[in-house]
């Protein structure tokens, strides 16, 4: 019987060339409409302001502050100009605590805004901005927000693991202000950005070639370059450049296609936000562990899979997380050492029989291989928006797609099998003109050019 769970939860999470296919052409449509108008689609394509990307001559101390990953960090950068690019980056890291992800928005700004201030108290003499020039932010905010200019916009909704109601609707950087002059904090936001802009921002910096900027971490999302003129529901002034980078919320995206289980649908309506994020919730790190711990439970409670009753951890929502779940799939070990292990000390199931821990395996490998596959179409839909699916006339221009996140960093199998497959749905010599790059956290660097090229001294002599 519970093979039978298995074999039926394989099956429904298949992902064959045809269906990813169909989930990349859904995709580019979908991102049609998105930019046609508001509300045109579940895709929000969201113009960011951010018409130019850094060139290289981006000079001065700027600070970023990035918020809405695993962890929140504070950094402070000296930009050298084209000969000595970063010149020096120093970095504080801090874990949210998760009672701040659900409260009030004045307790959440409150702490960033604090964390803040003590980085910039420690700082040494010679690493200030110089006499009367006020301290300027690039602000990464990993949530969808509608942008009012560079340095303003709302916030559209939570993701994620973050529910506070009272922000939704207000503008994060006047929060993060409020939260700045409370305590005496003299600093100014001269870019709002979300973190996809800023890993493009910091990709293209070292990489002229970067088009698209791809987030597989906690949640997941993209930007790209979109011609100005393609956007029809800009109304404003056309950029100088002629372009206009995109976040496109991809996580929001949804499809027919999408190879839904029951898993999927009962993890939906316990979320935080049902109805919401179905692709993120297919692909990221916040959600992957917890499919697995529902098809287990699900073998538990039908077939007595780890016996006649059902471990009562099994039933904790998100106790086994991606990290975990990523540590046993790549046990190499030929008794199972880790995934015995992980079973003990996370669900607490002792003794578990190597044919038990090679199901597991299966499992996690039917989760992370459909989450890989899946966020591979989302690409080829972007290369597809831009035309970049097809070799015109030979001239093999170079399409580079930064990526950055901690399931792409630390999940091996997860990233080897989305790169795979992307060449696998391009065709060799496509495949050959397409570049995937890993930009180290490249949206803090990003978040700081940004601020640069957007600070308010800019043309006044230091
Ligand atoms: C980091 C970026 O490297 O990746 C962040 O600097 C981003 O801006 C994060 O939010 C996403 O990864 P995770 O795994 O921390 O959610
Ligand atoms: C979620 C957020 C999005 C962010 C992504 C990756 O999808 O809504 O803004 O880019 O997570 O962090």
């Amino acid at each position: 019987r519970s093979m039978a769970i298995l074999k039926e939860f394989e099956e429904k999470c298949g992902t064959p060339t045809g269906k990813l296919r169909q989930v990349a052409d859904a995709m580019t449509v979908e991102m049609h409409a998105g930019l046609a108008s508001e509300g045109g689609s579940k895709l929000k394509m969201l113009i960011s302001y951010v018409d130019n990307l850094p060139t290289g001559d981006e000079n001065g101390l700027f600070y970023a502050l990035d918020l809405g990953g695993t962890n929140f960090r504070v950094l402070r950068v000296q930009l050298g100009g084209k000969d000595k690019r970063v010149v020096s980056q120093e970095f504080d890291e801090v874990s949210i605590p998760p009672h701040l992800m659900t409260r009030t928005s004045d307790a959440l700004f409150d702490f960033i805004a604090a964390a803040l201030a003590k980085f910039v108290n420690t700082e040494a003499e010679g690493c200030r901005p110089p006499p009367g020039r006020q301290r300027e932010l690039g602000f990464t905010f990993s949530f969808p927000v509608r942008q009012l200019s560079i340095a303003s916009g709302t916030l559209i909704k939570w993701t994620k693991g973050f529910n506070i109601e009272d922000a939704v609707g207000e503008d994060v950087v006047g929060e993060l202000t409020k939260a700045m002059e409370k305590i005496g904090l003299d600093m100014r936001v001269t870019a709002l950005v979300n973190d996809t802009i800023g890993t493009l921002a910091g990709g293209r910096y070292y990489n002229q070639d970067v088009i698209a900027a791809v987030i597989l971490g906690t949640g997941t999302n993209a930007a790209y370059i979109e011609r100005a003129h393609a956007i029809p529901k800009w109304h404003g002034l056309l950029p100088k450049s002629g372009e206009m980078v995109i976040n496109m919320e991809w996580g929001n995206f949804r499809s027919s296609h999408l190879p839904l289980t029951e898993y999927d649908q009962a993890l939906d309506t316990e979320s935080l936000n049902p109805g919401e994020q179905i692709f993120e919730k297919l692909i990221s790190g916040m959600y992957l562990g917890d499919i697995v711990r529902r098809v287990l439970l699900k073998m538990a409670e039908e077939a007595d899979f780890f016996g006649d009753t059902v471990p009562p951890k099994l039933r904790v929502p998100f106790v086994l997380r991606t990290p975990n779940m990523s540590a046993m799939h790549h046990d190499t070990s030929p008794d199972l050492k880790v995934v015995g292990s992980k079973l003990k000390d996370i669900l607490e199931i002792s003794n578990t029989s190597l044919k038990i821990r090679k199901t597991v395996v299966e499992i996690c490998d039917i989760v992370a291989t459909r989450g890989a596959r899946l966020a591979a179409a989302g690409i080829l839909g972007i290369i597809k928006k831009l035309g970049r699916d097809i070799l015109r006339d030979a001239e093999k221009q170079r399409s580079v797609i930064a990526l950055d996140g901690g399931l792409f960093e630390h999940y091996t199998k997860f990233s080897t099998c989305m790169e795979s497959t992307l060449k696998e749905l391009l065709g060799d010599e496509v495949a050959e003109t397409i570049v995937i790059i890993h930009s180290n956290d490249g949206s803090g660097i990003g978040a700081a050019l940004l601020a640069a090229s957007h600070s308010q001294y800019l043309g006044v002599e230091e």
